[in-house]
């Protein structure tokens, strides 16, 4: 099977430096802070999460959650949680890394749901925003590109669970794959 290579929209190098550039304003935000648990959101955040792990200059620990829009989820919106952390996050200073918000639907979902629990500070990291395609208003501390509304894969996004592992964004017509 030949899966066609999809045209780079960032390049690797300039979401290099900046996983670089977010990790050192997370790290000088967070620098008094001893424990920062950062949550990542699967599937498409697994290789952000990684590399912006690994840049911080600050103790961090990792945990993940898993979650999934009903239907197409773009209409409705509702969102269900499919994998739950493992920490009890009350009186910690949380940090959620997403791949991409599109609607908002997802992150508002997620912040809410985050919030409840009580931790000592709740922010959240995106790599990406298409700012066309808001309906929901959710403030994002720490964002990396504005791009616009096109689907876009690779560095942990997918088309259909292809093209993950591609080293930089690419885009993809829809229904490509
Ligand atoms: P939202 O709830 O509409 O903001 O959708 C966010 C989720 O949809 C993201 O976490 C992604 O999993 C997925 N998503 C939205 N746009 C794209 C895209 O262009 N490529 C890959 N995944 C996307
Ligand atoms: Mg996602």
């Amino acid at each position: 099977m030949v899966i066609p290579t999809p045209p780079v929209l960032i390049s690797e190098r300039q979401i290099q430096r900046k996983v670089g550039r977010l990790a050192a304003r997370i790290s000088a935000d967070y620098g008094a802070v001893d424990d920062l648990l950062m949550v990542g959101v699967l599937k498409g955040a697994f290789i952000f999460l990684a590399d912006l792990s690994r840049r911080l200059a600050i103790p961090r620990r990792v945990d993940f959650m898993a979650l999934s829009t009903y239907g197409d989820g773009t209409t409705t919106g509702a969102v269900r949680l499919i994998m739950d952390l493992r920490t009890d996050i009350r009186g910690k200073h949380v940090l959620v890394v997403e791949d991409i918000v599109d609607t908002g639907h997802t992150l508002a979902y997620l912040m809410k749901t985050l919030a409840a629990r009580e931790p000592a500070s709740l922010a959240c990291c995106a790599l990406l925003r298409k700012l066309d395609r808001k309906k929901v208003d959710v403030d994002i501390d720490y964002l990396g590109f504005d791009i616009p509304d096109v689907w876009v894969v690779g560095y942990g996004l997918d088309c259909a669970d292809q093209h993950r592992t591609l080293p930089y964004i690419g885009t993809v017509a829809p229904g490509s794959t």
